[in-house]
């Protein structure tokens, strides 16, 4: 591992070498906020201080008594007995500080539509739509669930219930009726936002229509408010849908702000979880705010003259975080996209940047390295200028993307924050402090100041450097406060590993001379697909589902694109008339069931799957398989001849 500092102005598409070390250009550094380490040792000496101090730039309109209570852990309550109201946070208090006109959202339709909101828009529409949503029965602590494309009105819905104290649930818009339908019976939400339809690479996709499969199974639904989006033609059933125009338009202008205590729910996302059923990750609110207003603006330095960019959709935490909470709490004009990145061509985002001079750019290595086998012309002929810094997000990102995205985005000028973090972290954990860290490619480098992360072996002794398990030692404030209606689950899956009081993150990672993180990916049973958390299980279930399937074992094989993609060994039932390209016919069931993301890239049948004499498929020789590697260890195997065969039949299929 490197420790020679090698300083970069050279040419760095050369620079592929891990000990290679970018430090920021001059131009960056005149402008940063972070200049040098000093927050880094106020955290040091007192961690709860700190997050106090962050936590206090906030609004409250009562002041905690208790900065953490961890007495009965895993179970955190950070800023005890202090009240607050999130959307207060991140829209009236602007307005209140003479800001009511500077832009929020820039947001770009995928076609050439176009709406521009102000703080003070922003604030009308969100108390609208508060009172909206109270005059259909919600009250504090009910569940609102939301199924939206990328379309101001999402952000705005999710405002919405926090002013009021509804708990919101985004769910991704790609996702399939099914998964919809769980999520929302699991949570027993009352009304479900959603939309005529959305736009992707040009096509409608009907969301109402989705919405509607899924809610004649979730008897909790009392109400649905549809945005119109699309004009698609779509059913309403009346006193049960609304269009949202048609409500707003009549709706009461002021809607006085809900009194939240600090530990109330502000939101409940899904994510998936080894056992196949996802989980609803809570999040309450005085800490998460904190986690998410503070790591905003280290992390991306972000300064009231920013435009900043992050390309997720708010149905996933990234969105969550640094699209609602963190950057509204911090002010910020944001440009918001719709669309697909090559929707009308493999330019468009390169365009958005230079039209709306963005200045933040934030987006995902899947992204990257579409972008780099698209080639350069196409950001080549943008002027891209306005750039100050890049981010990264969802899953390692490999020194090629790297270099690529800081040659051809940044020019040589930006650098590049990866940043390590999970829906249940709330916030940036991992990540360079661009202004006083040196970047390797490859490397999210350092944990934040007061955050205790370290890499530990099988008998929790800390790994100084070398590789291990990532854990956080300490409860931070943006940490989930459980699963909903489940903390044994809750407890047993990051609680349990070692004790409760270190919290195991699912993920490898190994540290180098220098103290630097180098994320290694899942050890657990989750697909890492596009940076989407995909668990085995959940594809698994989706195929022995379908009535032609017996067994199936799902593995994430490496992709050139995807990171990961979903490779399916299929054993059909015996007697069973033969299905005419039964393989694409199991893809779409999958991806009906779950939603296209979860769609298998290769389907392998096969008579028999390599198990142990105890029966357990054996994943990791599934993997060699699928990644053409020599196998592993096969001693355990009950039947070394099905995993031959079936290496053979795999190179077959490939060749
Ligand atoms: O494996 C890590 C990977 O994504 C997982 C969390 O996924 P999710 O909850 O969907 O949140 C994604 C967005 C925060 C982690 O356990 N991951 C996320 N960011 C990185 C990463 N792996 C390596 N480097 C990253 N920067």
């Amino acid at each position: 591992m490197p420790n020679s500092k090698q300083k970069n102005h050279a040419n760095v598409s050369t620079l592929l070498d891990e000990s290679r070390i970018f430090s920021p250009s001059k131009k960056f550094l005149s402008n940063v906020q972070i200049k040098d380490d000093s927050l880094i040792k106020k955290a040091a000496q007192d961690r709860l201080a700190f997050w106090a101090q962050w936590a206090s730039k906030l609004t409250w309109s009562k002041p905690w008594d208790k900065i953490l209570d961890w007495t009965d852990a895993p179970f955190a309550k950070w800023f005890v007995g202090g009240k607050l109201n999130a959307c207060v946070n991140c829209v009236d208090r602007h307005i209140k500080a003479g800001k009511g006109q500077k832009k929020a959202f820039i947001w770009v339709g995928e076609n050439s539509d176009q709406r521009t909101l102000t703080y003070a828009d922003v604030f009308a529409e969100v108390n609208k739509l508060a009172n909206v949503i109270k005059d259909l029965g919600i009250t504090k602590g009910d569940r609102v669930a939301i199924y939206l494309p990328m379309v101001p009105e999402a952000m705005i819905s999710m405002l919405a219930c926090a002013r009021i104290g509804a708990v919101h649930t985004v769910v991704f818009g790609g996702f399939s009726a099914d998964s919809l339908q769980s999520r929302i019976n699991d949570c027993e939400a009352k009304l479900l936002i959603t939309a005529d339809g959305g736009y992707r690479r040009g096509n409608v996709l009907l969301l109402k229509e989705i919405a509607d499969k899924a809610i004649t199974g979730c008897p909790s639904v009392k109400n649905v408010l549809v945005v119109q989006r699309t004009k698609s033609s779509v059913k309403m059933i009346s006193q049960r849908d609304h269009w949202y125009h048609e409500l707003l338009a009549k709706a009461k202008p002021q809607c006085p702000p809900e009194e939240m205590d600090s530990e109330d729910l502000l939101f409940i996302l899904y994510t998936s979880g080894t056992t196949g059923k996802p989980k609803g990750i809570i999040h309450t609110t005085g800490g998460y705010m904190t986690g998410v207003a503070a790591t905003t603006k280290w992390v991306f330095d972000l300064q009231d003259e920013d435009i900043f960019w992050c390309t997720a959709d708010v149905g996933w935490i990234t969105g969550h975080s640094y699209i609602v909470y963190g950057p509204m709490a911090n002010g910020a004009t944001q440009v918001i996209y719709e669309g697909s990145p090559d929707f009308p061509q493999r330019n468009r985002f390169w365009k958005i940047i230079e039209e709306h001079k963005v200045s933040i750019f934030y987006t995902a290595p899947t992204a990257i390295r579409a972008f780099m086998k698209w080639g350069i012309e196409w950001p080549k002929g943008c002027d891209l200028s306005s750039l100050r810094l890049l981010g990264s997000v969802g899953e390692p990102i490999n020194p090629e993307a790297w270099v690529w995205y800081h040659e051809h985005i940044g020019r040589s000028n930006c650098p590049i924050v990866d940043t390590w973090w999970q829906t249940e972290t709330g916030c940036i954990l991992i990540s360079p402090l661009a202004g006083i860290t040196d970047l390797k490619p490859g490397s999210a480098t350092k944990s934040l100041p007061g955050i205790d992360v370290k890499i530990i072996n099988e008998d929790a002794k800390e790994i100084k450097e070398g590789g291990g398990f990532l854990v956080l030692t300490s409860p931070w404030p943006s940490m989930l406060r459980g699963i909903y209606g489940d903390p044994k689950r809750y407890k047993e899956t990051y609680w349990s590993k070692w004790s409760e009081n270190i919290y195991f993150t699912g993920d490898g990672a190994k540290k180098d001379t220098d103290g630097y993180f180098w994320l290694l990916g899942r050890v657990d049973d989750i697909m890492l697909v596009a940076g989407h958390n995909i668990s085995t299980m959940e594809v698994e279930s989706a195929l022995v589902d379908h009535p032609a399937v017996a067994e199936a074992a799902v593995i994430g094989a490496t992709d050139e694109i995807k990171g990961q993609a979903i490779v399916a060994f299929v054993t059909l039932k015996e007697g069973k008339p033969s299905l005419d390209r039964i393989e694409d016919i199991l893809k779409a069931h999958v991806a009906n069931k779950i939603g296209a993301i979860a769609r298998p890239r290769q389907i392998i049948l096969t008579a028999d799957l390599p198990k142990t004499r105890s029966g357990k498929i054996m994943r990791r020789l599934l993997r060699d398989v699928a990644e053409g590697r020599a196998l592993g260890d096969v001693t355990t195997l009950a039947d070394v001849e099905v995993v031959e065969a079936l290496k053979k039949k795999y190179e077959h299929v490939e060749s």
